[in-house]
């Protein structure tokens, strides 16, 4: 969590690192600050989004200051406040730093550092890396301070420090929470992610853990704690600037729903060769052995990747017919999982940077076993530290509720599914009416979405409850999950998904005249069994909306409110049946005039345990 941010060159400093803080604040927005630094050091820093601090800045002030940092904060240690936000500076007030990440031997450090009389202000764990730094700065030159720093810190930290005695350069430290250097003209931008960098070059290098940069604004020097000066490559950004642009939506959550029919045609793009019936993953890395050696896939994510992994269990065991299990990384770690020859690990995460998923994947690794990744974020630490994997391709997801990549995930799970079926029983006939099927998907998917008025109509009714189930059964139970998270993170109000038959088995006992239930009942093989339990709810007067499909006249029976989605094969449904879902829960949201695309006390990436 967090976002950081520094620019060395020649524009105004602050314009640029506000400017970047309001794309990284996703991240967290508890609170935001800035350091810059010429022949002085001037912070400016406020609890709250960082509209905020930017009401506070004089611009015109600041062109002089080329060289500076800032943060935009999720609390971890110390209540949101301007003591605690970032950036902490030392006792003399010479050097600044802007931190993500936790050090968890902050308590230690802080008791060393006070026998030195050193004052540290705030409750944060971050503070007293600066002091820290203080501590070496009187007999070294910062980049070396600040690497005699790091190595004394147990935790994460993706940092930027300044100092008004070296204004001429910044220097950036990462260990487990991201960090990219943007290399532009006579200028180096530095971030938590791409999306603050784009505006200003695509040219990139992401520091790997334990490296130290020294940056100046036309140069750099690459350092790594163990081995020294280090040598890095530049990559190149595959995205621009309009993908993180709202583009007339009112949310980025908003403009993410209705970008799924070209998000899940991304997915498939090129992985499909319908005349011969085959999926192409490339990314996979495994061979023809390691292939055909698969006796079990432990899918391990959190969220809403969680989900989608769900899914990715009903859709493998059925059509590849291998067994799956699905974890949740926060628990996986810690439960001495036994795993086998034979096992193949795959880690779900649209930013490639969960602190659960990512400890989980290398607790994977350390047992021998291959883990692969399915990720959004290209150049994720997760893709990284993967042996392989598949991009979802779903493009930057501003919004926290995570949407878009939800059904990128599970495009690609369909295909992966195909790719692992086709390996054991199925024919290239039936995968070819498989690809045929999902590449009609899009269009079917837009159907929905201009259902969206028709939707808002519904989402005014039930508004103000304030709990809401949600029922499904078979693959479409995880899309009963999924709409229950999508409507609890962004409208606060109480919503449990469950499997529509459990629901005799406890939840039963909510239901009265106030309770609405939502269905997910496509026409399946369980169809009439979802209606039993629909008969169920009625009975104890219960609210429906249901999720049917088109030319479902018996439904009309049971449900209030009918939301027709076009009828698709039972293994494409989710992709379907979770669009209207999201759109609920984001009208829900917005009436109650919540803030959808920061919901409080959440963040788009967790990159803490
Ligand atoms: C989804 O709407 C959430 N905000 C959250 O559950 C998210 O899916 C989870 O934190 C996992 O994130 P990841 O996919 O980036 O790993």
């Amino acid at each position: 969590m967090c976002g950081i941010m520094g620019y060395i060159g020649s524009k105004n400093a602050s314009e640029v690192i506000i400017n970047g803080l309001a794309r990284l604040e996703y991240r967290g927005y508890d609170s935001a600050g800035i350091a810059l630094t010429n022949k002085d050091l001037y912070i400016n820093k406020k609890a709250g989004k960082i509209s905020n601090l930017r009401s506070e800045l004089d611009f015109s002030e600041l062109a002089p200051y080329n060289t500076g940092i800032g943060h935009t904060r999720w609390a971890t240690h110390g209540i949101p406040s301007d003591l605690n936000a970032h950036p902490h500076s030392d006792c003399k007030n010479e050097i600044a730093v802007v931190h993500n990440g936790i050090i968890e031997n902050h308590s230690a450090i802080r008791q060393i550092l006070q026998k030195y009389d050193h004052d540290i202000k705030s409750e944060t764990d971050s503070e007293v890396i600066i002091h820290l730094i203080e501590y070496y700065y009187e007999r070294y030159s910062l980049a070396e301070a600040v690497m005699k720093a790091v190595v004394r810190l147990e935790g994460t930290y993706g940092l930027i420090v300044i100092s008004k005695r070296e204004p001429e350069k910044l220097i950036a430290a990462r260990n487990g929470s991201p960090l990219l250097v943007g290399i532009g003209d006579n200028e180096m931008i530095i971030s938590s992610d791409a999306s603050a960098i784009i505006e200003h070059t695509r040219k990139v290098i992401y520091l790997k853990d334990r490296e130290v940069f020294e940056i100046k604004r036309d140069n750099f020097m690459a350092f790594d704690l163990e081995k020294g000066l280090v040598d890095r490559e530049i990559e190149e950004i595959d995205w621009n600037i309009e993908a993180i642009e709202k583009q007339g939506y009112d949310y980025f959550m908003l403009k993410e729903i209705f970008e799924q029919p070209e998000t899940i045609s991304n997915g498939f793009r090129g992985r499909t060769v319908q005349d011969y019936g085959m999926i192409r993953l490339d990314g996979l890395r495994l061979s023809e052995e390691e292939l055909n050696e698969i006796n079990r896939i432990i899918f391990i994510a959190c969220g809403t990747s969680w989900h989608a992994g769900l899914i990715g269990e009903y859709l493998i065991e059925e059509y590849a017919r291998i067994p799956v299990e699905v974890e949740y990384a926060s628990e996986f770690r810690y439960r001495k999982p036994i795993l086998r020859r034979g096992d193949l690990v795959i880690v779900i995460s649209q930013s490639g940077e969960t602190a659960d998923t990512l400890a989980a994947l290398k607790e994977a690794k350390s047992k021998g076993i291959k883990v692969l990744s399915i990720c959004n974020v290209v150049g994720s630490t997760i893709t990284r530290e993967s042996d392989g994997g598949v991009y979802i391709h779903a493009g930057p997801e501003i919004g926290v509720a995570s949407t878009k990549a939800f059904t990128s995930q599970v495009t690609v799970l369909i295909l992966l599914s195909l790719f692992l079926a086709r390996r054991r029983d199925m024919n290239s006939e039936e995968i070819k009416v498989y690809i045929e099927h999902l590449l009609a998907i899009p269009e079917k998917v837009s159907q929905i979405l201009s259902n969206n008025d028709y939707i808002r109509d519904i989402a005014e009714i039930y508004k103000d409850k304030s709990n809401f189930l949600y029922l499904g059964r078979g693959i479409n139970f995880p899309v009963a999950l999924e709409g229950a998270l999508k409507l609890k993170e962004i409208s606060y109000i109480h919503a449990e998904g469950y499997p529509a038959a459990e629901m005799k088995h406890g939840p039963i006992a909510l239901i009265d005249e106030n309770m609405p239930v939502v269905f997910i009942a496509p026409r399946d093989e369980i169809y009439s069994k979802v209606l039993s339990n629909m008969e169920e709810v009625k009975a104890r007067k219960g609210k429906i909306i249901a999720i049917a499909n088109q030319g479902d006249n018996d439904i009309k029976e049971y449900a209030d409110h009918i939301i027709y989605v076009p009828p698709v094969r039972k293994m494409l449904s989710p992709l379907i049946t979770v669009i209207p879902l999201q759109l609920l829960a984001y009208h829900v949201a917005v009436m109650k005039g919540c803030n959808v695309d920061q919901p409080r006390n959440l963040a788009k990436s967790v990159t803490v345990e």
